[in-house]
């Protein structure tokens, strides 16, 4: 069963059912509507009664054709239909190759936050198209090279290094630069995630920007993207990693650099309020006894080390790192 939102589907999804129905498999195609708005307990309702009405039994599979939303979706009806049955993600954005599709967390959105129901459920594989980013617009592009900065900042100065040269082939999307960047990000990845598959500890390291990025998506109402959020979210803490970890404060400026050549934002939007985004922090996720954890770097290509690699922060330090990216 291939699962694709309705801007994919005739893209990517529909093309893959023929191919697979042409190889001998019996495959079936099922629709969401696009966007994030649709990551819900009712879509995936919905689904499942499609699932039902198909008569899809434990001898299935699904196949997650989308970008993350398809893939957290669908990897979460894939997770539950009948007790779980196996999932392959096929990413189509540069977020869910680089990021979502990888590492088996699975959720849908609430009206109170973003994947607040879900559960592991590890991909049988992970199929990556390079081509199937012809398609992406430019707007979800860019919130994938969000996470591919993080993923160089915490994970692989080398990579850090090489983007800051090959900026015009990426944004271009050079076909051979675009396959590095993506292998690049998946190796690190997966190296981190198969380590500690369900979050027990080292993966947080991924979370670095995210705590301030959550703060800041809920802040403004989720008018903010969630690439701009991170982009903005990793230029707070590496200030607070200056303050914290002996981050350096010129590795801080590459950062900053990097994702502003790239067309992502720097940043803190002067309608948000600094004391609204702290108090947002402290009811992230991640937080423990009601504090907000950050995952920090110690340099560019390098994450806090250790079992637990973050640490907590009060108000005054991330207020202090607000008001440095309000000048
Ligand atoms: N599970 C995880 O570990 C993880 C990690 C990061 C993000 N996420 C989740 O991923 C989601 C964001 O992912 P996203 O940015 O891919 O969002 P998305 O799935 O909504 O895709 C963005 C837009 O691009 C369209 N699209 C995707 N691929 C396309 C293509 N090849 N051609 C044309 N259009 C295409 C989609 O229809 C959508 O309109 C969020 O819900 C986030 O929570 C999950």
């Amino acid at each position: 069963v291939i699962i694709s939102d309705a801007r994919v589907a005739p893209l990517h999804g529909r093309p893959l059912a023929r191919r697979l129905r042409r190889a001998g498999l019996a495959t079936r195609l099922v629709t969401f509507p696009a966007g994030e708005r649709y990551k819900t307990r009712r879509t995936k309702e919905r689904i499942e009664d499609d699932l039902l009405r198909l008569e899809v039994g434990r001898d299935a599979a699904v196949l997650a054709v989308g970008g993350g939303v398809t893939g957290d979706l669908a990897g979460f009806v894939a997770a539950t239909w009948q007790r779980g049955i196996p999932l392959v993600q096929v990413p189509t954005s540069l977020v869910a190759m680089v990021d979502a599709a990888l590492g088996g967390k699975t959720a849908v959105n609430l009206p109170g936050g973003k994947n607040l129901v879900g559960s592991f459920h590890h991909p049988w594989g992970v199929y990556a198209d390079m081509e199937a980013l012809a398609t992406l617009p430019e707007a979800p592009f860019r919130e994938g090279l969000a996470e591919v900065v993080k993923t160089a900042a915490i994970a692989d100065a080398r990579l850090f290094e090489w983007l800051e040269g090959s900026l015009a082939p990426v944004r271009a999307r050079r076909a051979a630069t675009i396959e590095t960047m993506v292998t690049r990000c998946i190796r690190i990845k997966r190296g981190i995630v198969e380590r500690d598959p369900h979050e027990a500890g080292r993966r947080a390291v991924l979370n670095f920007g995210h705590t301030v990025a959550h703060a800041l998506e809920r802040v403004s109402g989720f008018r903010l993207s969630h690439g701009a959020a991170v982009a903005i979210g990793l230029c707070v803490e590496a200030g607070i990693a200056c303050e914290r970890t002996g981050f350096p404060s010129g590795h801080a400026d590459r950062l900053e650099r990097l994702l502003d050549l790239m067309g992502l934002p720097t940043r803190l939007p002067p309608t948000l309020d600094p004391r609204a985004i702290a108090a947002a922090t402290r009811s992230d996720k991640k937080r423990r006894r009601g504090r907000a954890r950050y995952a920090l770097p110690v340099r560019l290509g390098s994450a806090l080390p250790g079992h637990d690699p973050t640490v907590e922060v009060d108000d005054r330090e991330l207020l202090r790192a607000l008001a440095a990216l309000r000048r």
